[in-house]
């Protein structure tokens, strides 16, 4: 969409211009999955896909929020003294949650707004972080409504108070610090444990990065991501026994090779993944630093075994696409990304296959599952940030 679209479809709503326009990215992780709340490394890019926002004060406290993608749904009407969560109120509880916690630090917010969003990212648990979408999107459109210039990091921390504290999900800082902080044509190296990260220029030559999203209907990927959350905190006690570790990133495989026998298997099989993912991460930086786009889709590869086997997040419909993928002409790698138990996948696949492996790659998924899966070609794009009327 773009911004003259953005501006006639919040005129058309609310009669009025917009005082800011405004896009948000999703997101999709190359390396490194369930690493960030275990204080490792990640290694995501922002897409073309995303969220577009218009805003614009009034002179009352309401709240008026309309999304593009539920018409039907019309007008939904709050205020600023009511920012509780209600599970009746949808993705408005993203908003919400993000006005209080610039309350929470501080920051005044004493006028109601009037707000128009759109997105393209595919509903209902896609794994490409629609939700981190929308609350980074309404931390820029509040900080450019009010005039407050916040910390990327602050901004970042409202999304997963957002996320932790207000919806009781105990995700980690992946999916806020790549929407807000991503860059065109990078990936960024980021270590979870104390938040140093690099830009890592991403020259994908005549390859795509193609989405495959497997249109599962969202169903307890919360309470299993919870469960997973839960799980390496266990297993960690067993290393702090006698060692003086905050988080399961500081295991190393000679820690590793001393505790095994002190772990049952389901918790030796999550921290082996977690040992290895972060591993997968630095061959992952060091494969594109020698543009070496083969070796870098081998090491997905192997993180999806990873995921599959010993961390166990993914499910038939994402193992279904991956495994299809990997026999494709054409495909230099193939895994699973973001929270898993549904959601999508990614590939790095030639340009000139991209056809044929969605006709492929659709059809052996089709046959299993019993519906269609739905491919999208991406770009890498930057971070959430403010429209200009000609964008
Ligand atoms: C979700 C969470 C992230 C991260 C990924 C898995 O996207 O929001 O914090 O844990 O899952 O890597």
């Amino acid at each position: 969409m773009n911004s003259q679209e953005l501006k006639m479809n919040f005129k058309e709503v609310y009669q009025a211009d917009p005082d800011v326009l405004y896009f948000s990215p999703g997101r999709v992780n190359l390396l490194g999955e369930h690493t960030d709340y275990n204080g490792g490394y990640v290694f995501p890019c922002a897409i073309s896909l995303g969220t577009w926002g218009a805003i614009r004060k009034r002179d009352d406290r309401q709240l008026k929020f309309f999304s593009g993608n539920f018409k039907k749904e019309g007008i939904i009407t709050g205020d600023l003294d009511h920012l509780e969560y209600n599970p009746e109120a949808k993705w408005t509880n993203y908003a919400k949650g993000i006005i209080h916690y610039f309350e929470q630090n501080g920051y005044k917010i004493d006028a109601g707004m009037d707000i128009y969003i759109w997105g393209n990212l595919p509903q209902g648990g896609s794994g490409l972080s629609s939700s981190a979408s929308i609350e980074m999107l309404f931390c820029g459109m509040i900080e450019e409504l009010f005039g407050y210039k916040l910390d990327d990091l602050k901004a970042i921390k409202m999304g997963v108070d957002t996320e932790n504290k207000y919806l009781g999900l105990n995700s980690g800082i992946l999916d806020q610090f790549i929407i807000r902080k991503g860059k065109k044509d990078h990936a960024i190296l980021l270590n979870t444990a104390d938040l140093n990260y690099e830009y890592v220029p991403v020259d994908l030559g005549d390859n795509a990065l193609v989405i495959m999203n497997t249109n599962k209907p969202r169903a307890l990927v919360d309470s299993k991501y919870n469960e997973r959350v839960k799980e390496c905190n266990e297993a960690l006690t067993v290393f702090q026994k006698d060692m003086k570790i905050n988080s399961l990133s500081e295991v190393t495989e000679a820690d590793l090779i001393k505790h095994m026998s002190e772990l049952d298997s389901r918790h030796l099989q999550r921290v082996r993944h977690i040992v290895f993912e972060n591993q997968c991460c630095l061959l992952g930086k060091e494969a594109l630093d020698n543009d070496n786009l083969q070796e870098f889709g081998r090491i997905q590869n192997a993180s999806h075994v990873s995921l599959q086997y010993d961390y166990e997040v993914s499910g038939v419909e994402l193992d279904t696409l991956v495994h299809a993928a990997w026999k494709q002409p054409g495909v230099l790698g193939a895994r699973m990304c973001g929270a898993g138990f549904g959601g999508s996948g990614i590939a790095l696949i030639s340009k000139d296959k991209v056809n044929e492996f969605e006709k492929n790659v659709g059809k052996i998924y089709e046959e299993k599952i019993g519906y269609a899966s739905r491919f999208y070609t991406v770009e890498i794009v930057d971070g959430a940030h403010r429209l200009r009327e000609e964008d």
